[in-house]
């Protein structure tokens, strides 16, 4: 989709007007390793992904807000106001729209002057693990930011998506969606620190293989409650670590303090979260500096490890992806491959080497379909840049 066709999409939908309509982008993202640490005050590294979600907006004089998508066509025109913000089921998808409004007024005390009309398309798949919805707080973030002369800055935008998610939509997410779609930068990936939020680049070029995401296709449900749940395991673990040891995040905490301490956390289950925190967050720095040193292989066999983490005690996997990495472990030329995003569906991602992706994406494809009757889809990843003004 590019300006031209966004806008007369846009006129479509809402006629033409006296204000001039101003195009977004921000991207999804893929997370190459450092899963479920960025509330553990932990490292990621994510990259931006080339697909993302474009919106068109033009302001209006009233308070009034429309918002159509063609990705929901059928849910029509959904109209709303400024008076009344409320996450709704009817809402569907504006209410990400409607919360970064709302995250404005009750975060930074800003209130809008005016309403405006704002037309979404998506050429991320949605709902897949790949933060369709962070980047849709971004663009939005953005383009209110750009429309309304707010001076938000990139990271403000990203802070202001998360405070969004975690009380408009009710998802106690991190920060590393939010981030990497604001700031993310075409052939690197970032390696954040949720605890500071410095961060700082590394390329991922890598001329003799590709990173290839595979969707699962399936979304298991209690997903956000999963989620929401582990959050608050990993909270109990920290609580009773901080009886002897003075950390404030279970990133502050490395492999061999963990192993002397770990015994003061009474319930098995937060064993195992905090355990899956501390190592995942350690993997992630050593990742990290392999990668800096052209170490692909022991980056791969760190990908690899924290999918066992993530199945075994994060448990945050499914059969589903489960099939998927381990498919991909079998295959010729696989670098590494793992769960990437929140989990319980969605994607993973590999390191394929080249003269292997052909047969990878075709008897990965062949054999989850013969086993799940799902089809899979794959996309090679190009990493792209962050959210941005694109008219
Ligand atoms: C989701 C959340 C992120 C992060 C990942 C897991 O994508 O939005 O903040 O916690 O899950 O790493």
């Amino acid at each position: 989709m590019d300006e031209k066709q966004l806008q007369s999409e846009f006129l479509k939908a809402f006629g033409t007007g006296t204000e001039p309509v101003k195009a977004y982008f921000a991207p999804g993202r893929v997370n190459m390793i450092g899963e479920h640490t960025d509330y553990n005050g932990g490292h990621v590294f994510p990259c931006a992904l080339t697909l993302g979600i474009y919106g068109a907006f033009r302001r209006r004089q009233d308070r009034q807000l429309r918002f159509y998508s063609l990705s929901y066509p059928q849910a029509g025109i959904i109209t709303a106001s400024l008076d009344r913000l409320i996450n709704s089921e009817q809402g569907g998808w504006s209410n990400y729209p409607m919360g970064v409004i709302w995250t404005l007024d009750k975060k930074a005390g800003i209130q809008l002057p005016g309403g405006f009309d704002m037309l979404v398309y998506s050429h991320l798949p949605v709902g897949c693990g790949l933060s369709s919805s962070a980047a849709l707080e971004v663009m939005t973030g953005l383009a209110l930011s750009d429309l309304f002369g707010l001076h938000r800055s990139l990271k403000d935008i990203a802070l202001d998506g998360q405070f969004c998610e975690n009380h408009f939509i009710n998802l106690n997410c991190g920060i590393m969606d939010q981030f990497i779609s604001a700031l993310g930068r075409k052939d690197n990936a970032m390696f954040l620190d949720t605890n500071t939020l410095d961060y700082e680049y590394a390329p991922l070029a890598m001329p003799d293989a590709k990173i290839i995401i595979t969707n699962s296709n399936v979304k298991h449900s209690l997903a956000s409650s999963a989620y929401n749940q582990r959050r608050q395991q990993c909270e109990t673990a920290l609580a009773q670590l901080q009886t002897v040891l003075p950390v404030k995040t279970l990133g502050d905490l490395d492999e061999d303090s963990f192993e002397t301490h770990k015994k003061v956390i009474t319930d098995p289950v937060c064993l195992r979260r905090a355990r899956h925190a501390v190592y995942e967050n350690r993997r992630t720095i050593k990742a990290f500096s392999l990668l800096k040193s052209g170490d692909i292989a022991g980056f791969g066999r760190l990908m690899n490890q924290s999918h066992v983490s993530l199945r075994d005690d994060y448990e945050v996997s499914c059969k589903e992806l489960d099939y998927l990495a381990e498919l991909a472990w079998m295959h010729p030329g696989v670098i590494g491959c793992r769960m990437t995003g929140g989990g319980f569906g969605g994607c993973t991602v590999a390191i394929v080497e080249n003269e292997h992706v052909e047969s990878f994406i075709a008897q990965l494809g062949a054999k989850y379909k013969g086993r799940f009757g799902i089809i899979a889809e794959f996309y090679i990843v190009e990493p792209g840049d962050g959210a941005r003004a694109i008219m």
